[in-house]
């Protein structure tokens, strides 16, 4: 069966306000349903192509396609957040209401759900996310690990179409770890995941897209892109232990 295209980025070129050049005529295509690893040190881009993606930062005309969207077209910005859901890197990013619950409501009050419906979801996505008793904890006191399940929940309660999940294992205890690549492979939806957690990775994600400086500089199955060892410390990168040669 032919699946149809997710997500689209053409020579995609992002320069901050600084003239930093953050993202280098990026071109790749996500189909429906796939689960796509972004990879790269630091500074490589990764979370600047999210935020393009999603429309918190805005760039040129024409250069992404979010299921037909365009994030930098003002007609087709309001669409962007029931179509796309985002965990960002750092989850103070994300949480600024009095109460979890409440960080969790905001996003399907205002795609117009009625209060049972959101309550209904916010309730799915505390269990799904494994904080189903903190619905009444103030969010900027929750831990690292907790803020970060948190604000998964609130991108799940979108019940968004594809998810762009930034480091989302970072802070994470082994069994969170676990019950994250147990919940990220449950999950139907379209994805993309940037990390440096490479086991999760094979875990999780049948591409994998290496980026550097801005570059697209490899595009291929995960086992095949993460057990080049010359390429990936080329790239500031190590071939996960599970690859490794001897490692069974
Ligand atoms: N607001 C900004 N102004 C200027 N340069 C920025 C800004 N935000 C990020 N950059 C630069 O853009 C480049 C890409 O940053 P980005 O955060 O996208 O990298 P990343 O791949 O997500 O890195 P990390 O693995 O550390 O999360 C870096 O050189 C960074 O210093
Ligand atoms: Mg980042």
């Amino acid at each position: 069966m032919e699946r149809g295209i997710a997500l689209q980025a053409r020579e995609a070129t992002h320069r901050y306000a600084d003239g930093r050049v953050a993202l280098d005529r990026v071109t790749f295509t996500v189909a429906t349903g796939e689960s796509v690893a972004i990879v790269g040190p630091n500074g490589a881009g990764k979370t600047t192509l999210f935020l393009r993606l999603c429309g918190v930062l805005i760039g040129a005309r024409d250069q992404f396609s979010v299921l037909g969207l365009d994030p930098a077209d003002p007609k087709h910005r309001k669409q962007l957040p029931q179509t796309v859901g985002v965990v960002f890197q750092n989850p103070d990013d994300q949480l600024f209401s009095a109460t979890v619950t409440e960080d969790v409501a905001f996003g399907p009050l205002n795609l117009g759900c009625s209060e049972a419906e959101t309550l209904a979801r916010v309730e799915k996505s505390l269990a799904k996310v494994g904080l189903p008793d903190h619905g009444d904890r103030v969010p900027n006191k929750l831990s690292g690990g907790e803020k970060r399940r948190a604000a998964l929940a609130t991108a799940l309660a979108m019940r968004p179409e594809i998810l762009l999940l930034d480091e989302p294992s970072m802070f994470l205890d082994p069994r969170g770890r676990r019950e994250l690549i147990a919940l990220i492979r449950e999950l139907s939806c379209t994805k993309l995941i940037a990390t440096h957690d490479l086991e999760l990775v094979l875990d999780t994600c049948s591409r994998v897209l290496l980026l550097d400086c801005g570059k697209v500089v490899a595009d291929g199955p995960t086992v095949e892109i993460l057990s080049d060892a010359v390429r990936m410390e080329q790239h500031g990168l190590e071939v996960p232990q599970r690859l490794q040669r001897g490692a069974g």
